[in-house]
């Protein structure tokens, strides 16, 4: 083969090389600050809670009112203000209070959101939400989400209020 030839195939294996590399790049690289993929936030960002919450408030509102009928409002709920350990849990793998009786919110439940946030993102944005909208709950630190995520490692489907209950006892 003549050294031209040599010289272009390396150099278009090279380039490609580059071009997939960045193909390839994780999502949240990709998207860094716009889209919702675990890590898409700087973590050192005082407003990290704040602007993670964007991953709420398409159901529950900007406001916390939620959505009558449809999602339950956050200001005043005894979920996201009570135990530290029920309110990751209901963020990493989601909510379904159907099954109780007299729950307001029959229709639908939430989904878990653990593999799009991480837990320090977790953390901030209930820290922000428990001290919002009128709350006033105490601040969630990331290591108890990380305790939560790795005792329940192989849950997926969501909670129900009963068992949240039993674990918060
Ligand atoms: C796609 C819509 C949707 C998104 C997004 C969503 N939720 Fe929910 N959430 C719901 C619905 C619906 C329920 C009620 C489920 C039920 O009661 O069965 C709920 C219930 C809850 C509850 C229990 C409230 C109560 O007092 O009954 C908390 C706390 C909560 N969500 C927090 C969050 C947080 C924090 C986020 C963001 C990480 C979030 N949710 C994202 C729809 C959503």
């Amino acid at each position: 083969m003549p050294r031209p030839a040599i010289i272009a195939i390396v150099l278009l294996s090279l380039v490609g090389g580059a071009v997939g590399a960045w193909l390839s790049l994780p999502p949240s690289a990709a998207n860094a600050g716009s889209a919702p993929f675990a890590g898409s936030w700087d973590p050192a960002d005082p407003r990290l809670g704040e602007k993670a919450y964007v991953m709420c408030q398409g159901c529950h509102g900007a406001d916390g009112r939620g959505v009558p009928g449809y999602a339950p409002a956050l200001a005043a709920s005894r979920w996201l203000t009570g135990p530290p350990e029920a309110a990751a849990l209901i963020v990493l793998h989601g909510f379904d209070s159907t099954s109780e009786p007299g729950s307001a919110y029959v229709s639908s439940r939430m989904l878990g959101h653990g593999r799009q946030l991480t837990d320090a993102e977790i953390a901030a944005l209930l820290t922000h939400a428990r001290a919002s909208w009128g709350n006033q709950a105490p601040a969630i630190a990331a290591g108890a989400v990380s305790a939560m995520r790795s005792r329940f490692s192989s849950r997926s489907a969501p909670w129900s209020p009963a068992e949240l209950r039993a674990i918060t006892r």
